[in-house]
């Protein structure tokens, strides 16, 4: 009955034999120890136990080896597992600079994933295989946690902040993706696939045709609309200019200096009034419930894509804040 019911999952990442020795060693210890222990309560049960009515056991004043023993072995092995497991959270903690970027939205009760270069999928995950690939992520309403057994990595997705995933994927194939944080009702139904292509194949589907256009296109219309580009514009003395700022240090008017991560853009969105960047005023409202996480990602895609010279005009789409009847219905690109 047993043989069917595999005591590990299947190992899919580079990171999952790392983490199943880390797990391995541990159970392995825990187990000898247990053993150990009960073994010798048994044994000096049975050694020590009372004969004669009237016995009285030898007082016993201490043991400096004794102590000295039992406090350095315990120190040495939680070293050892201290000194592994962090080997193993660094590793999957820090992504490589090369690797291929992911947004990742959980909302009661779906995820919504999509890549840098526009496509989207609900309760789905394509990745190509051998290939480092980074999560940022973010709650639209509660706590979730986004969890793939095969590749032995989870985190939590929380509302009001971002959170990072990273793995590479080894083999190819589709693997379990769940909610491993109970977010309500439909908690047990927040799943999906995670499909492992190969480098080909995944080209081929990042290449497919799609009705809409990349992350960072959708955020360039939202730049528009939302008239972002009326005060961040290059001729603006109200707003700084947001081109090529991405990882850059931004100093800010209380001498503080910020540095330009998904998190800074998100905070600056948000809540603009915190980080003021120096010889600005701070003028600019607050998005914080006109956009949703989804255009909050959307957002962050292009205003990390923007390079010098690519704010888009404010006539194009938008025009100055004012009045801006729409020109013409088929003037809207397509792209
Ligand atoms: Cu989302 Cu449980």
């Amino acid at each position: 009955m047993f043989a069917q019911v595999p005591l590990w999952p299947e190992q899919a990442s580079t990171i999952a034999p790392r983490v199943d020795a880390v797990t391995s060693f541990l159970l392995a210890l825990t187990t000898f120890f247990t053993i150990l222990i009960f073994t010798l309560v048994i044994f000096f049960a049975i050694k020590y136990r009372r004969r004669a009515e009237n016995e009285v056991p030898r007082p016993v004043a201490g043991s400096m080896r004794l102590e000295l023993t039992w406090t350095i072995i315990p120190l040495l092995i939680v070293m050892v597992i201290f000194v592994w497991g962090t080997d193993v959270y660094f590793e999957m903690a820090r992504p490589p600079e090369n690797a291929l970027e992911v947004y990742v939205v959980g909302k009661q009760w779906m995820w919504y994933t999509q890549h840098v270069s526009g496509q989207r999928q609900n309760q789905g995950l394509t990745v190509p295989i051998g290939r480092p690939v980074r999560l940022t992520m973010t709650s639209q309403d509660v706590i979730h946690n986004f969890s793939i057994p095969a590749f032995r990595v989870k985190m939590d997705v929380v509302p009001g902040m971002t959170t990072t995933l990273s793995f590479t994927p080894t083999r190819t194939g589709k693997f379990h993706l769940f909610c491993a944080e109970y977010c309500g009702t439909n908690h047990s139904r927040m799943v999906g696939w995670v499909t492992v292509l190969s480098q080909s194949d995944f080209q081929q589907w990042l290449d497919s045709p799609r009705a809409d256009g990349s992350a960072a296109d959708a955020g360039r219309k939202l730049f528009q609309k939302l008239l972002c580009v009326t005060c961040h514009n290059r001729d603006s003395q109200r707003a700084p200019s947001l081109e090529g700022i991405y990882r850059t240090e931004r100093p800010l008017d209380d001498g503080k200096v910020a540095f330009a991560d998904d998190e800074y853009y998100r905070q600056s969105i948000l809540y603009p009034d915190k980080q003021v960047r120096a010889g600005f005023k701070p003028i600019m409202p607050s998005y914080k419930g006109q956009v949703n996480e989804v255009e909050l990602l959307q957002l962050i895609a292009f205003l990390k894509a923007l390079g010098p010279g690519q704010t888009p005009p404010r006539t194009e789409e938008t025009g100055p804040p004012a009045v801006t009847p729409d020109p013409q219905p088929s003037s809207k690109k397509k792209q």
